[in-house]
């Protein structure tokens, strides 16, 4: 694997809201793939945060490809308005989708990546059933609900064991990790597998963040 599989979704949980539009042009400038944008509700984390009208404004703001990380309850309620405001991935949490088959598929209905994400606490191997029809897997390196959290190493484990349950099954799913990646974290997560990193803090608070993006991508791509 190359390092063109390498994927950098910063987050807009850590953006300068007042400098969107300068601050998306900065990240885009500096080669991010992706732009995560983090949905809390209260609920399923102690935490609020935006809705269909902030991913609309992303859609106008930016042509990257939107990732949307859904950290609610009822997850469903929202696909559609979602959908329609440009969401590119809606990734749901397995700890909020009992139906989560039926949910994906409602996803992909919609025209969007179909994406499931797990918490620290929850074994990825949950999500075997229905990897082959995932387009992104999401395994939380932090406990969901705010930026700028430390990295959990012992996560590293479970990419790797993601790594080889996509890889058995044949699926084409990205594996992504979230929550406390920086220079110093992200080569880990690449050898253990991942190929799709999201950053908040790290970039967004970086004096330079085009040029974050370039160091992150630069400590991927080489497996010792
Ligand atoms: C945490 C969110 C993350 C968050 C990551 O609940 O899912 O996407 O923005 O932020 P950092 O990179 O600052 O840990
Ligand atoms: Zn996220």
């Amino acid at each position: 694997m190359g390092t063109a599989a390498v994927r950098i979704a910063p987050s807009l949980l850590a953006a300068d809201f007042g400098r969107l539009a300068e601050q998306l042009a900065a990240i885009e400038a500096g080669g991010a793939d992706w732009l995560h944008v983090d949905v809390m509700d209260g609920v399923f984390v102690p935490n609020l945060t935006f809705g269909a009208k902030v991913i609309e404004t992303c859609r106008r703001l930016t042509t990257l490809p939107l990732d949307v990380h859904l950290m609610v309850v009822e997850p469903e309620k929202y696909f559609e308005s979602f959908a329609a405001a440009g969401a590119t991935n809606l990734t749901i949490h397995l700890e909020a989708a009992p139906h989560v088959h039926r949910q994906l598929a409602r996803i992909r209905e919609l025209g969007c990546g179909a994406g499931v994400a797990v918490n620290p606490g929850t074994p990825v191997e949950h999500a075997r059933d229905v990897a082959g029809d995932l387009d992104v897997l999401l395994v939380m390196t932090v406990n969901p609900g705010f930026g700028g959290q430390t990295f959990i190493a012992s996560a590293l484990d479970k990419v790797a064991r993601a790594r080889t349950m996509l890889d058995t099954i044949g699926s084409r799913a990205v594996l992504e990790v979230d929550g406390g990646i920086s220079r110093d974290t992200i080569g880990r997560c690449w050898q253990a597998g991942a190929d799709t990193f999201v950053a908040g803090v790290a970039v967004f608070t970086a004096k330079d963040p085009a040029e974050e993006v370039r160091s992150l991508r630069g400590r991927c791509g080489v497996h010792v």
